[in-house]
């Protein structure tokens, strides 16, 4: 599967002359990026993979409607192109389904999947026969705890997804005890083709250092999650429009669950070495989070942002989205407010929605001071790679709120007497 650049490129050759997408040689040119290193192809091989890219074009009939193809050659190309950004550095394009359908459970099982793949890497590791990327190599202890903390962000998710893979009895008494390789395996042996492609060309690491393998899990993990989350939520609004709006508790509080069973995430990102972070980082400029149009988009569906922080680099950063949140998107937050003076909101369902909002509002407290803390210890006082100046902007937004019309009522004794 690992040839020399020499092979690869006759390889590609021959295919654009007159392969198929089926045909395409995935294997050989991801072997080759996580080799050396997205930011070190060859100027010789990208151009030879957007010469593919425009016989792809040129083609009609299937070959044409090839979307996944067409999708990865964007992402492979992406600084070839000068596109480069988080969500081709993420290669979120490739966790997205090719179809108009998005399959009930597909947030669970794509988290499983992604992290069931990097406990299958760090196994490797583990067992002396590490694959590329393979610089800086942590130590046996750092990839044994990696093991335990993803499987504690895969068991809520294979309890929901996965029959039989996790026992419910001892995860709700000893959370993180499930056997990772045995786990792993099983996630694995359950993907179907589509699951595995997705698996193969969605780690595209900049440079050759272990550890981005993990860096980029992570972040596709987490923008599994808020996909879902701003989903649910938009379809809370709907709900709370609807005939039991009520009923949008639920969906929020499960917004809340799946935000804090993410939290460990973290944990497992903080056992990245700093030194290898610092120095694959020199290539990820430009890549920055702040670009998260899932994380943005989950926030605009809970209440619209003041106009300071539209106006900010927290959404000039997301334009797709800013653009759609100044079109007026419906929030939960105003629906709440609406149904509630509208008089179609009973009381206890009024205090359910509000006490789920407020559950969310929480977790995402947790969210944004556990991931402040993360980047003090990595980066310190370096700037961010999204061109602020890095964690003073990250203690800037700790003071937002997802919900500022929902916060809990002070406590009557809290509350300054009159007169
Ligand atoms: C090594 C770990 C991390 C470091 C050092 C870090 C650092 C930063 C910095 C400095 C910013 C400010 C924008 C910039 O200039 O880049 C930022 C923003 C952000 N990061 Fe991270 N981050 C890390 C991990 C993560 C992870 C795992 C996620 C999950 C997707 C994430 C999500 C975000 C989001 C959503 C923002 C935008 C926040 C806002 O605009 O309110 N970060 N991060």
């Amino acid at each position: 599967m690992e040839g020399t650049e020499e092979s690869l490129r006759r390889e590609l050759s021959e295919w654009r002359g007159c392969g198929t997408a089926r045909d395409f040689p995935y294997d050989a040119v991801i072997a080759r990026l996580r080799r050396v290193g997205k930011h070190f192809l060859s100027g010789a091989l990208l151009g030879l993979l957007a010469e593919c890219r425009d016989a792809l074009g040129g083609r009609t009939g299937q070959e044409a409607r090839d979307v996944f193809l067409a999708r990865f050659l964007d992402v492979v190309l992406d600084k070839y192109d000068d596109r480069y950004d988080y969500p081709s550095y993420t290669a979120l394009p490739l966790l997205r389904p090719t179809g108009p359908e998005e399959p009930a459970g597909l947030r669970d099982r794509t988290v499983l999947l992604l992290l069931a793949d990097l406990v299958r890497f760090e196994r490797l590791a583990l067992e002396g026969t590490a694959a590329h990327p393979d610089g800086m190599l942590p130590d046996a202890q750092l990839l044994g705890k990696r093991l335990r903390l993803a499987v504690r962000v895969m068991e809520p998710a294979a309890l929901r997804v996965l029959d039989g893979a996790v026992d419910p009895v001892s995860v709700a008494a000893t959370p993180g005890r499930t056997p990772a390789g045995a786990l792993a395996d099983a996630v694995l042996a359950d993907a179907d083709t589509e699951e595995r492609r997705m698996l193969l060309t969605s780690v595209q690491p900049v440079y050759v250092l272990h550890d981005e393998y993990l860096f980029l899990r992570v972040l596709q993990s987490f923008e599994t999650t808020f996909r879902f989350m701003s989903r649910t939520l938009d379809r809370a609004v709907g709900v709370l429009r609807g005939e039991c709006p009520g009923d949008a508790a639920t969906l929020i509080a499960s917004v809340a669950d799946v935000l804090r069973e993410s939290l460990p995430l973290f944990s497992l990102l903080a056992t990245m070495q700093q030194a290898s972070f610092q120095e694959f980082r020199q290539y990820t400029d430009g890549a920055s989070a702040i670009q998260s149009e899932g994380y943005k988009t989950f926030e605009s569906y809970c209440s619209t942002p003041l106009r300071a922080r539209l106006d900010s680099p927290a959404f000039t950063s997301v334009p797709k989205v800013r653009e759609a949140v100044l079109a007026g998107r419906d929030t939960v937050q105003d629906t709440w407010e609406d149904v509630i003076s509208s008089g179609w909101l009973t009381e206890p369902d009024a205090a359910a929605v509000r006490a789920a909002a407020q559950q969310l509002e929480a977790v995402h407290q947790r969210w944004k001071q556990t991931h402040y803390r993360l980047a003090v210890r990595m980066i310190g006082a370096r700037s961010g790679t999204g061109a602020t100046e890095g964690v003073p902007y990250l203690k800037s937004v700790v003071a937002n709120r997802l919900f500022p019309a929902m916060q809990p009522t002070p406590a009557l004794e809290q509350q300054p007497a009159a007169g």
